[in-house]
């Protein structure tokens, strides 16, 4: 139990969407964050919680560095790339940085004696197989991923558990679903670069800031025919990586955690959602399947509450809906705050 001396926890990824939601949990609830964030998809206006220490996960000696002047104790580990269809046509860059970068991050980690980590895996891991269309996972089921990004997720994984068993560190990978919403404050919300995201896309198209949006297939064998997925808001997400933290876990252990629902809503429902939402339809047509698309991705979240004692507060569609419209309507992280894209 490392919560009871509110610990400084170093954020990599912490000036990225799920990594800023979570510097201000951390602050919140008496931590002290410290970002460490190479800002090639992050945003410097986005670390308003903790300092930023700017610098690359794959710098074993960064690390190093910020352990040792920020006197750290856990890490919550965000950064790294994302995108899915990238991931297939530069799946070297996905296992340098992803798999790479956590190895580097776990050897600073050993060096320095800093024995606690949670990790941002992903409901990629899962893929489709020995699954019916509408079956909700468990953790416990087949990892078959279809894209390299979630082959380095799951490599990760396997990585983290191994160095867990053999010096000691206690892990847990969060593997998330959809992540959605921003924080009802306005201060920080989605802001990705290509964003690929369905409900900003909704938005942007539905304000007529952005092509109309296509549907990727209507066919599938779910109720409506389009896509399942399950949204989990960003401050509920945030809170999760704070209760796996703080869970009382023997030096050694690690463990793999659904973060969702248990719902799924289809893509016409989030369409109908966001358009009730603006109070005009959104503007869509229907295209084919993209590959590897499975039909639908629901969490059995039941793990989450039993080991973590987690739950979503604030996860309906429209709640998430609502807070991505007031988000929108901010003005966004300044030109400047972005460092130069490298990758
Ligand atoms: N957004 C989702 O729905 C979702 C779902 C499942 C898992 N995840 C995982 O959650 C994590 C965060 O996702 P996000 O949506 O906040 O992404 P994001 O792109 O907004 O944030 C990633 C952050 O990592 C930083 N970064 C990238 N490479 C780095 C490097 N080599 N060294 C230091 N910093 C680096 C970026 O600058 C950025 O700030 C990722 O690991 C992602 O795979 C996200």
């Amino acid at each position: 139990m490392i919560g009871e001396s509110k610990p400084t926890v170093l954020v990599t990824g912490g000036a990225g969407y799920i990594g800023a939601h979570t510097a201000k949990a951390l602050g919140e609830r008496g931590f002290r964050p410290v970002v460490f964030d190479n800002l090639t998809s992050g945003y410097r206006e986005a670390v308003r919680w903790g300092e930023l220490v700017q610098g690359d996960i794959r710098d074993e000696a960064a690390l190093g560095r910020a352990f040792t002047e920020h006197g750290v104790q856990a890490v919550i580990h965000f950064a790294g790339l994302i995108e899915v269809g990238r991931s297939t046509q530069r799946p070297d860059l996905f296992w340098d940085i992803n798999v790479a970068g956590t190895r580097s991050l776990l050897t600073a980690m050993q060096t320095h004696g800093v024995g606690r980590l949670v990790f941002s895996s992903s409901a990629a891991v899962y893929g489709q197989a020995g699954r019916g269309p509408l079956e909700t996972i468990p953790e416990e089921a087949p990892k078959t991923p279809s894209s390299p990004y979630g082959d380095t997720k799951l490599a990760c994984e396997w990585m983290i558990a191994a160095q867990c068993r053999a010096y000691g560190l206690t892990g847990v990978a969060l593997r998330y679903f959809n992540a959605a919403g921003a924080d009802p404050s306005g201060l920080i919300g989605e802001a990705h670069e290509p964003e690929t995201h369905l409900i900003p896309l909704a938005m942007a198209a539905g304000l007529g800031d952005g092509k109309p949006l296509t549907v990727f297939g209507d066919d599938f064998d779910t109720p409506d025919g389009t896509c399942l997925r399950d949204y989990i808001h960003v401050n509920d997400l945030a809170s999760a990586h704070v209760a796996a933290l703080e869970v009382d876990l023997p030096a050694g252990a690690f463990e793999a955690v659904n973060i969702g629902t248990g719902a799924g809503h289809s893509v016409r429902d989030v369409v109908g959602a966001v358009g009730r939402a603006l109070g005009r339809p959104v503007p869509h047509s229907t295209g084919p399947r993209r590959d590897g698309d499975p039909p639908s991705l629901v969490a059995n979240a039941s793990r989450a509450r039993s080991l973590l004692g987690w739950e979503p507060l604030c996860s309906s569609l429209d709640e998430i809906v609502r807070d991505a419209l007031r988000w929108e309507g901010q003005p966004r992280y300044g030109a400047g705050s972005r460092g130069a894209r490298k990758t």
